[in-house]
């Protein structure tokens, strides 16, 4: 994939740290599984990025958020209210605990949770508020705050695309009561398969922590006073890890200015609505993403085949997980399903070049004024 020149991803890893370093320490010391130094120094060291005091490392994003459900004691008859437009691990960790997804609406101008949608979806069984950063853009979280405080709700953040974004000059993951993030392949930093919840509250940690060990305390290796998981991340991953989030401030100083070169050559094209970036807002373009309205003349699904032709890999947005069959609520969420039915997600790795990035805006605006 990285060395198809004709071919440019729509994202792919960078390594080039101390990644090879630190796993072949592992490898060489045996440590692979889940215990070993790098899993707490990730731990820590992440948690202290985001500006709060703990984390609990997972296998992956999806764990943790069942995982943070869990630890928060969700279940049969709690309701959480999220953003349909998501991935849909955000909703499906929640519902692993039988607790249910209540979808609302998104904002046009942040393609994010609408706050407006959300007194409207309270009710004597709402649990939390659980805000997403979609696609590197941070939600408007003092509004959100607000409404949670006022109704007695937690607030949770689903930070899982936007690894260093800032609300007001503060990192996501410290905005909230608790927050996952993952660290798949394609996000701004990884640990190939990965997640962590990150909290500022002790007791959630250290009940996270037991729970993800199989329900025990380390003093008593077999005795499970009750059902836990495995959802541990491993040494192996934590050495990825750390090896990446020594050089986390470039990988976003990248993605910012990729986007920065995007907006300057894409700006002159009719019907293109280039990415938000409230002025509140710091946003770290974990996919740099373009609607293509109506004036544009192409729809969104004949842009990426074009696209596609010229050896350009997009991605279309997620559906709306109110639309997926086993959640489809019936609810007509008019914001989100048109930035779904026109959203498109461009290349917005780290490894772009300056060069590919003039190719594919080249490319879209020889297509915009054919
Ligand atoms: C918003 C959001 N939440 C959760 C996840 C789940 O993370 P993972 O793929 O690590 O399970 C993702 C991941 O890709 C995501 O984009």
């Amino acid at each position: 994939m990285a060395n198809n020149k004709s071919f440019i991803p729509v994202a792919e890893p960078l390594f080039g740290g101390k990644e090879l370093e630190y796993i072949t320490d592992c490898v060489k010391s045996g440590w692979i599984s889940s215990l070993g130094k790098y899993v707490r120094d990730f731990e820590k060291s992440f948690a202290n990025y985001c500006g709060v005091r703990y984390g609990v490392a997972t296998f992956n994003g999806t764990v943790a958020i069942h995982l943070l459900a869990a630890t928060l004691n969700f279940g049969p008859g709690d309701e959480v209210i999220m953003p349909s437009l998501t991935y849909v691990a955000t909703a499906n960790g929640i519902r692993y605990t039988g607790a249910t997804p209540v979808f609302v609406d998104s904002e046009r101008e942040t393609w994010n949770i609408d706050p407006n949608t959300i007194v409207d979806a309270i009710t004597p069984r709402t649990k939390a508020i659980f805000a997403v950063h979609l696609y590197g853009h941070p939600a408007d979280m003092d509004s959100l705050r607000a409404i949670a405080d006022e109704h007695n709700l937690l607030l949770l953040e689903d930070a899982a695309e936007a690894h260093g974004a800032c609300y007001q000059g503060q990192r996501v993951g410290g905005l909230s009561d608790a927050a996952i993030f993952s660290f798949y392949g394609n996000k701004i930093i990884t640990t190939g398969e990965g997640g962590i919840i990150v909290t500022d509250n002790k007791e959630w940690a250290e009940r996270a922590f037991f729970l993800e060990n199989q329900g025990r305390y380390s003093d008593n290796p077999y005795w499970h006073p009750e059902m836990g998981f495995n959802y541990r991340m491993t040494n192996l991953q934590a050495a990825i890890g750390l090896a990446q989030l020594e050089r986390i401030d470039e990988m976003v100083t990248i993605r910012r200015r990729n986007a920065a070169h995007y907006n300057s050559r894409l700006v002159e094209v009719t019907g293109l609505t280039l990415p938000p970036a409230a002025e509140w807002a710091k946003n770290v373009y974990w996919m740099y993403s373009i609607i293509v309205e109506d004036e544009f003349g192409l729809d969104r699904d004949a842009l990426q085949n074009r696209l596609r032709q010229a050896g350009i890999d997009t991605r279309p947005f997620f559906y709306p997980v109110h639309t997926l069959p086993m959640y489809n609520t019936g609810q007509s969420l008019p914001i989100a399903e048109e930035l779904a039915r026109k959203g498109l997600n461009l290349p917005s790795g780290a490894t772009l070049t300056p060069e590919q990035i003039d190719y594919i805006c080249d490319t879209i605006i020889n297509i915009a004024t054919e």
